[in-house]
């Protein structure tokens, strides 16, 4: 591979790119990150990540090293130089590398943050196999920490959420706490039933979707009804219809929850009218 990526200021090739072993976010998951999705070369939703990039950072007392021209500059760079036309560019932030592993925060004076960015690509992302076949998904406990609105680097459980279920046959695992769905392993969950479009509220307990913004704003402009509510999952299980969103899958129909059948077992209707009307409506205001 001769991907460029980004580090701390410099544009080098993968394997010349180095963090400190010292780094925080290495030793103790201290760092937040984004996901922006391109399509056609251009970023999709750029500012919705850069201010949730700038909250989850001033969560953690992190100073944010750049600012959104800066930010923009880079991922523009990498998507040029790496000639991406549908992918993604991450974006990780940590605390940085102070000499020493110690549970008490560097002086932000003497230790800056670590600046890492690099893209994926995916030709498929757009025209999407899965997507037209739709996931299975599997309901596992939520045993996630008490502040899932920071999008932070503590991917352990998300990424055994993920195996577990691949283990049983499925695609990914939905997250479950006192009886209710919470999100996906790395998307936002969605039941809809009698043409009503319902997902769990925003709360310390979720990540606030950059993806679930713009396709609740789409679905009301479409005059689909939405409903921001938990629900349980024998809810979800007897929905007409369930999808998925993140930066890195869109909207994505849902076919089955633990084993139960949703619909016809194929992707929903007003799931798949979704999928096209935010992929039309994100190509058009991607930068
Ligand atoms: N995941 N919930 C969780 C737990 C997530 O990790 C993600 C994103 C989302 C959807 O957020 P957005 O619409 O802003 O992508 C919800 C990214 C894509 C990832 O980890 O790869």
């Amino acid at each position: 591979m001769n991907r460029i990526v980004y580090v701390n200021g410099d544009y080098l090739p993968e394997g010349e790119a180095k963090v400190s072993i010292f780094d925080r976010g290495f030793l103790m998951a201290d760092g937040v990150y984004e996901v922006t999705t391109v399509i056609d070369g251009k970023l999709i939703d750029f500012d919705g990540h850069f201010m949730r990039l700038e909250r989850s950072l001033g969560e953690l007392d992190i100073t944010n090293p750049m600012d959104r021209d800066a930010w923009l500059e880079v991922h523009r760079q990498l998507v040029a130089q790496n000639g991406v036309d549908q992918g993604m560019v991450y974006l990780q932030v940590t605390r940085g590398a102070p000499g020493d592993r110690d549970f008490i925060f560097p002086d932000p004076e003497a230790t800056t943050p670590t600046v890492v960015l690099f893209t994926q690509s995916n030709p498929a992302l757009v025209d999407s196999p899965k997507a037209r076949k739709g996931i299975k998904v599997v309901t596992i406990d939520d045993i996630r920490w008490g502040r899932r609105d920071i999008k932070t680097v503590q991917l352990l459980y998300p990424s055994m959420g993920k195996m577990m279920a691949i283990r049983q046959g499925a695609d990914d695992a939905w997250m479950v706490q006192d009886g209710e769905v919470t999100e996906g392993t790395s998307n936002n969950a969605y039941i809809i039933k009698d043409g009503r479009i319902i997902t769990r509220a925003l709360s310390n307990d979720i990540l606030h979707g950059i993806t679930r913004a713009a396709v609740l704003r789409f679905a009301q402009e479409a005059q689909m009804p939405v409903e921001e509510r938990s629900f349980t999952v024998d809810e979800a299980k007897s929905a007409d219809e369930a999808f998925v969103t993140s930066a890195s899958t869109f909207v994505m129909p849902v076919v089955e929850i633990d084993g139960a059948k949703l619909g016809t077992g194929a992707p929903g209707p007003l799931a798949t009218r979704l999928r096209e009307i935010y992929i039309d409506e994100s190509r058009k205001a991607a930068i």
